[in-house]
């Protein structure tokens, strides 16, 4: 990502900030922005403002900041409530009158067409804005093209928190890992799924499992594309395509959902000493990366082995480095979040 000439340790550097999608974790990144804000002003110098907020109808905009100092705010309210709500406000317009920093994309995933987000960011990025997306969609269908853009701009692209989140699968796999030749990848990427297999691992059917996901905010109400291996498979592109240099699409991987698997399965592999994990793996066949989505039983010598829970995991095996493993981190908007901010900080800072 491009240094930024103008920040420097006595001024702070202003970011200018456009949320747009105002769902969960829209609003998550709004509620940590301020929480994190003397943070963020004190260890990096930097001063991120947020100037316009969107959703699908419209939108709120000014030339100053539209974060309130106290928490009594839009947060958990009707965004066409506030008092410079715009009917039919629109990015472009926004892109067009804000001075250029960061579009933060939080809309809706659609694996298909990468819509709306990735009209979004590529708006964005032809108007010199920098980018972070939540959006995996945009980046399952052009991750190349948006990176190609971003890189001839000399632009930031955010993409962690549409790759695991919490779990800095990017970070690891192209900042840690630089040189290293990468031959294979193996991965927990989904907190839904690990969750219901580790829950039925116990003894729990499958439908109580995804109901207490459900009820814990795990699982969203329509749990389809976690627990049919689609948002698995969308992350495994995106790092895929991202760390390895691979052009992946949804079509080239092979995707098994958990819906077949019986507790009964669950428990008896876990007391033959493995345990049955939906792993999204890319690794070479014949010499040519294959990829795909399956559930399979891990050993216990194996780096994903104790990724339980909502928890997720990633190994890279590498030529130089070895096999490089990390787990952890939350599945929640809030996480998401936190990844947007993270993504946001090291465009800017550098240590
Ligand atoms: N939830 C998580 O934990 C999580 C974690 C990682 C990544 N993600 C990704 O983050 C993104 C957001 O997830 P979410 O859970 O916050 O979704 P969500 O609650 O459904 O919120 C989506 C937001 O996008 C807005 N929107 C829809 N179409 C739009 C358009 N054309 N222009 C502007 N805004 C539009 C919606 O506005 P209206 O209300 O007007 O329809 C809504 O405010 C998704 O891509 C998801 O895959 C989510």
């Amino acid at each position: 990502m491009p240094q930024n000439p103008s920040a420097n340790l006595k001024g702070q550097k202003k970011i200018n900030l456009i949320l747009v999608g105002f769902g969960r974790v829209g609003r998550a990144f709004y509620g940590l922005l301020r929480e994190k804000r003397a943070l963020i002003k004190s260890r990096y110098n930097l001063n991120p403002t947020l100037l316009s907020i969107l959703n699908s109808t419209g939108g709120i905009a000014s030339d100053k900041s539209i974060h309130p100092e106290k928490p009594s705010d839009i947060c958990s309210s009707d965004l066409t409530q506030h008092s410079l709500w715009q009917k039919g406000l629109r990015l472009e317009h926004v892109l067009k009158t804000t001075p250029a920093g960061v579009l933060v994309e939080c809309t809706p995933s659609d694996l298909q067409t990468g819509e709306p987000g990735l009209g979004h960011l590529h708006l964005a990025l032809d108007n010199g804005w920098q980018v972070v997306t939540a959006d995996k969609g945009a980046l399952v269908v052009d991750f190349h093209g948006l990176r190609e853009k971003a890189v001839r701009k000399g632009l930031g692209l955010g993409a962690s928190a549409a790759a695991g989140a919490a779990l800095p699968t990017l970070d690891v796999g192209r900042v840690s890992l630089a040189g290293a030749e990468i031959t294979s990848l193996a991965g927990v990427l989904n907190g839904t799924t690990n969750y219901i297999l580790t829950q039925m691992a116990l003894g729990t059917s499958y439908e109580k499992a995804l109901e207490e996901a459900q009820a814990k905010g795990i699982a969203e109400p329509d749990p389809s594309l976690d627990v049919g291996g689609w948002d698995t498979a969308a992350k495994l592109i995106i790092i895929a395509n991202a760390v390895m240099g691979l052009n992946l699409s949804l079509k080239d991987v092979d995707v098994e959902p958990i819906t077949d698997v019986s507790s009964r399965t669950c428990v008896s592999v876990q007391n033959g000493g493995k345990s049955l994990k939906l792993v999204g793996k890319v690794h070479k066949i014949k010499n040519i990366f294959q990829a795909q989505v399956k559930v399979e039983a891990i050993d216990k010598c194996h780096p994903l082995y104790g990724v339980d829970g909502a928890e997720k995991g990633i190994v890279y095996f590498t030529d130089t480095m070895g096999a490089v493993a990390i787990r952890g981190g939350k599945s929640d908007p809030r996480a998401a979040a936190a990844a947007l901010l993270k993504d946001i900080i090291n465009i800017y800072h550098r240590y």
